[in-house]
Parts: structure tokens; C-alpha cells; sequence
């Protein structure tokens, strides 16, 4: 199992797809080149690798890297939202289409909603939600390493605002006692 590395407190975190062959061999996500072009972004807004924490929505290789199932999605899951609680993240980046529908809970492409930053509950956890093209899909196209580069430049705006309000924060409006029947009060339904 690939669980993922960096800082267990991280203000920032990466979420990709699956290990392929040189993160299951080696143990961390985002080897290779993608992981490089990672981490010379995080440079440019002065963060490294060390510093924010990068995993996977699937922990285990899909056979020759093939598509995860949903079977699969949904038995990581729990390792994913427990990794959201411990580290507890302001700024959650999934990094391409499959780690953006999976958090989203949606089929919308990452293409429509790269860049842009939302307030999302994922697991127990509210978090800023900023999805990103993924490295290894930028690096085949030009055009994509320069959007990434944009959209990352806009992650320490982000943290800056800080972590959003938490569901156990949001206190229930209270429920006005339900008044004691007086005598005289038409009864309805009672028999
Ligand atoms: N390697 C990973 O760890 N994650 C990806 O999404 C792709 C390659």
C-alpha cells in the first residue's frame, strides 16, 4: 500500500489517482516525472514536498495501471477521510479527473472546474477544495503545464484564508419547544 508523505500537519495537501509501477515499487506517490514537475511548482510558491502532503485516492497499483473501480474507491475511502481528520488540510488539491470526481461525488470534468476553489465536506472534513490538472496529463501538452502553473500560483491565497467552518462548528438553529396543549385547544388527529 502507498499511504502517501509529507508533513502529518500539513496545510496543504495532493491527492492523485493510484500508485503506478515506480510508487509501488518505491512506496511514495508521484514519482517521476509528474512528481517532479510537482515539485518545481511548489517551489515557485516557496513549499516543498516535505512540507504538504501528497496521497492517493486509491492506495494499491490497479493492475497495469488500468481505470480504478468503484469497488476500489470505495474501499479506500476510509483511509483517505481518516488522513483528512489527522493531518486536517485547508487547502485540498485533487490532481486530475479521476481524484476530482471521486471528491466532488460528481462527473463533472476536471476541465470545467480546474482553478476553481470551493468550500466542500469530504469525509468528516470541510476543506477548501482546489482541483488541479494532473502533472503527468499537463506535461503532454504545453498549454496544460502553463494552467497548472497558474492555478498553483493561486493555492497560497487559499491558505491564507484559512480553514472553513467545520461541521461540528455549524450549531443546529434550536428547535422551539413544542408547546403544552391548553385546555380548550382543538386536538387534531387524536382519535
Ligand atoms: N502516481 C501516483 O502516485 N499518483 C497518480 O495519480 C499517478 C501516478
Amino acid at each position: 500500500m502507498v499511504f502517501g508523505t509529507g508533513a502529518p500537519d500539513a496545510a496543504l495537501m495532493f491527492v492523485g489517482e493510484a500508485p503506478g509501477l515506480a510508487e509501488d515499487r518505491d512506496g511514495d506517490p508521484l514519482a517521476g516525472a509528474a512528481g517532479e514537475l510537482l515539485d518545481e511548482l511548489l517551489a515557485g510558491i516557496g513549499l516543498t514536498r516535505a512540507a504538504v502532503a501528497v496521497v492517493n485516492v486509491i492506495r494499491c497499483r490497479p493492475p497495469d495501471n488500468r481505470t480504478p473501480l468503484v469497488v476500489e474507491l470505495n474501499s479506500c475511502q476510509e483511509h483517505l477521510h481518516a488522513q483528512l481528520e489527522l493531518v486536517q488540510p485547508v487547502v485540498l488539491c485533487p490532481l486530475g479527473d479521476f481524484a476530482t470526481r471521486a471528491l466532488r461525488g460528481s462527473t463533472t470534468r476536471i476541465t470545467r472546474v480546474r482553478g476553481t476553489a470551493e468550500v466542500r465536506t469530504v469525509g468528516a472534513r470541510a476543506v477548501r477544495l482546489y482541483p488541479l490538472l494532473h502533472p503527468a496529463a499537463a506535461l503532454y501538452w504545453p498549454e496544460g503545464v502553463e494552467l497548472l502553473r497558474a492555478d498553483v500560483a493561486r493555492i497560497p491565497d487559499l491558505l491564507a484564508q484559512g480553514p472553513p467552518p467545520q461541521p461540528e462548528d455549524i450549531v443546529a438553529p434550536e428547535v422551539p419547544a413544542v408547546a403544552e396543549p391548553v385546555a380548550g385547544d382543538v386536538q387534531l388527529g387524536l382519535f
